[in-house]
């Protein structure tokens, strides 16, 4: 049996999603692998904003886009994500297609400077807002790390609560059948009913 992973769960339901042209947020920049994926997929009149709190991640993501020769619009904010409704101009807003946060530590750095609930669930609400109408969230959470349990089980009551009317969400469980496994969490906006 083939089984494939959640970050690639994540990029099928993202490439349903996109079309040439369209404005993606990368939340968590990290090593730039799901930037890379995002600034091909939207192509060379797309527009990638990303965010991450390290210049390291800037820099790598930086690197691994200049590699592939994109030519993607693409703007990166040493920045928390909890900021991007002030950071991301008025004119984008209510107009993104996709954002994707990948939760937890920049791989092969510091493990203590990870994703934090409140300013994750911050971002969250802020990203709500700058979705297009039928846009899609994704987010991929890691319960198995210090903090990283406390932050899925916020998540996953903040899906709750959000209105049915404007939201649909679902939780994607990881083959591993382990409360410690990773889970992506799928977040899409409704469209408004004339
Ligand atoms: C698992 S990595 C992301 C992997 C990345 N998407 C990739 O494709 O390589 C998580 C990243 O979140 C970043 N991060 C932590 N807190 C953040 C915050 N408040 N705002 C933005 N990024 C944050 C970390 O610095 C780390 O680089």
């Amino acid at each position: 049996m083939t089984r494939i992973s959640l970050a690639e769960t994540a990029h099928q339901l993202i490439i349903e999603q996109l079309k040439t042209g369209d404005a993606v947020i990368d939340a968590t920049l990290g090593n730039g692998h799901d930037a890379l994926f995002l600034a091909q997929t939207i192509g060379a009149t797309g527009q990638l904003f990303g965010f991450d709190i390290q210049e390291a991640a800037l820099n790598n993501s930086r690197e691994r886009l200049q590699t592939q020769q994109i030519q993607t619009s693409v703007t990166l904010f040493q920045a928390s994500h909890a900021e991007m409704l002030t950071l991301i101009p008025q004119q984008w807003h209510g107009k993104i297609q996709a954002i994707m946060f990948n939760l937890g530590y920049l791989p092969g750095a510091d493990k203590t400077l990870i994703t934090q609930a409140a300013s994750t669930l911050q971002a969250l609400a802020a990203a709500t807002q700058l979705l297009a109408e039928q846009g899609v969230l994704t987010v991929m959470a890691y319960p198995g790390h210090a903090g990283g349990d406390q932050e899925s089980e916020q998540l996953a009551a903040w899906c709750q609560q959000l209105n049915p009317q404007q939201f649909s969400s679902q939780i994607i469980l990881s083959h591993h059948d382990k409360p410690t496994a990773p889970r992506l969490f799928v977040i899409r906006k409704r469209g408004y009913l004339l």
